[in-house]
């Protein structure tokens, strides 16, 4: 379990909370010093959940830091956490997704630009707690608030599991071949315009 020295309850009104580069949940309300103190302990929560997801894909350095949520302009984290568990809470899991301007190979082999394509950066589910359904909570909460479907997204460099994930709950499974780290299933180009 993820714990913290300090009690997440506060920043978790809802089990799932949604943080972009201010770095506060997105139900957060409050003054000034509030803030602060809110940014300091979301950091942390970031960071730390980032370095165990990383350390469970086996990279060398984190995907997802604080720092790089803060300057970026288009990313969001959803973070699942069990307010019961421990003391204080544990924070349970994390999914980060974006837009990337992409050049792809469609079904043909014919390049495509793709801009602000859907994309699936780093998921985490606490090794305690994987196989459990919380994974798909976590991204069918994401696909709500995104408006998302799972064919149109693009996902960065899927783990064996993710792959796994994705055949078993949305029936994802013909991959179209890029040359770049991304991944898409057949579908994926249904509607979109060829490039010129
Ligand atoms: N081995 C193989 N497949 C797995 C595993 C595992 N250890 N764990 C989950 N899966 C897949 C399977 O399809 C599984 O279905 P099954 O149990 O019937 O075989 C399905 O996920 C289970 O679904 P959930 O319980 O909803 O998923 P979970 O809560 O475990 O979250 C996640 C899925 C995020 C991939 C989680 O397993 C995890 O954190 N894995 C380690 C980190 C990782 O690989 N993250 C993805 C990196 S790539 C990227 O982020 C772009």
């Amino acid at each position: 379990m993820v714990e913290f020295r300090f009690d997440i309850k506060p920043l978790f009104p809802q089990p799932i909370i949604k943080v972009t580069s201010n770095l506060l949940p997105h139900t957060f309300r409050g003054d000034r010093r509030q803030c602060l103190d809110a940014t300091t302990k979301m950091s942390e929560i970031i960071d730390r959940l980032g370095q165990l997801s990383a350390t469970s894909q086996g990279l060398s350095k984190p995907v997802t830091t604080a720092q790089r949520l803060r300057m970026s302009d288009n990313q969001t984290i959803y973070l699942l956490a069990d307010s019961e568990a421990g003391h204080n809470g544990a924070v349970t899991g994390l999914l980060k997704v974006g837009t990337k301007d992409l050049y792809l190979f469609d079904e043909s082999g014919q390049t495509r630009k793709v801009e602000q394509a859907p994309s699936i950066l780093d998921f985490y589910i606490h090794e305690s707690r994987q196989r459990a359904g919380l994974g798909k909570r976590l991204f069918q909460t994401m696909l709500n608030e995104e408006q998302w479907t799972p064919l149109k997204c693009s996902v960065d460099r899927p783990s064996e599991k993710l792959l796994g994930f994705l055949s078993k709950h949305y029936g994802l499974q013909r991959i179209i071949p890029q040359a770049n780290n991304f991944v898409l299933y057949e579908g994926f180009f249904n509607d979109v315009a060829p490039a010129n």
